[in-house]
């Protein structure tokens, strides 16, 4: 005979145990979700209220291979270099041990401090390494000719205009993970994740004037 619906439930109980989890341990992982859910959004989140949401780039350090790739790159080059979204500093601190003059340009509050106090510490002049709270798109970047930026891929074409519009001849940028889309580089180094692109501005400005004809591709 066919069992009751009572006695399959009954017999299933010992696979799937009814018994529900205390609910001291289920508020404690609540708290401790939120708690972690509430310290990530602080470090990722302040100043990008005013940012619009297709220009967004959340933090993400960048790696100990990446730093050095973005240095390799930079082999040769002096002057005033421009970090765009500075995070904690590792680009701006890197680039400032090698002689360059580093800016360091962020939205998030708490990573400028926090980058400020570590060069303060570090006894790094403002002259090396300077940590500035702002949102780079309506940062002039026309003194700067080496920019270094590691950020996402929905922003790339964007910042492609803003740096062919404000950036000197002589000018250098470098991009961590991602390449911008239009734009010849002219070396990488590095693999995978961590491959980054060099261009030089004066040979994407002839480029642009004088793109490759579908002939010749
Ligand atoms: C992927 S992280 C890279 C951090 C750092 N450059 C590094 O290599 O470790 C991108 C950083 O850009 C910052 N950021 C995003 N949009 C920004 C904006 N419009 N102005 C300034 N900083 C911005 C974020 O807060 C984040 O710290």
């Amino acid at each position: 005979m066919e069992d009751s619906i009572e006695v399959i439930l009954q017999d299933q109980g010992g696979v799937f145990p009814t018994s529900r989890p205390h609910p001291i341990v289920s508020a404690c992982t609540g708290a401790l979700l939120t708690g972690f859910y509430a310290v990530w959004s602080l470090f990722s989140m302040p100043g990008f209220r005013k940012i619009p949401m297709k220009l967004k780039v959340p933090y993400l350090p960048s790696s100990k291979n990446q730093t050095q790739n973005v240095m390799k790159l930079l082999e040769g080059r002096r002057g005033r270099l421009a970090d765009l979204g500075s995070g904690d500093g590792r680009l701006v601190f890197a680039a400032s041990a090698a002689g360059f003059q580093s800016t360091g340009f962020e939205i998030n509050s708490i990573l400028v401090t926090y980058a400020q106090c570590k060069a303060y510490w570090g006894g790094i002049p403002s002259s090396q390494a300077t940590f500035v709270k702002s949102d780079f798109w309506k940062t002039d970047l026309s003194s700067y000719n080496n920019v270094t930026a590691f950020l996402a891929p929905g922003v790339m074409e964007a910042l492609e205009e803003k740096l062919l519009t404000e950036l000197p001849e002589d000018a250098c940028v470098i991009s961590c993970r991602f390449p911008f889309p239009n734009w010849p580089e002219k070396s990488s180094a590095g693999s995978g994740l961590d491959k980054t692109y060099a261009y030089d501005i004066g040979t994407v400005r002839s480029h642009c004037r004088n793109p490759p004809s579908a002939a010749s591709k």
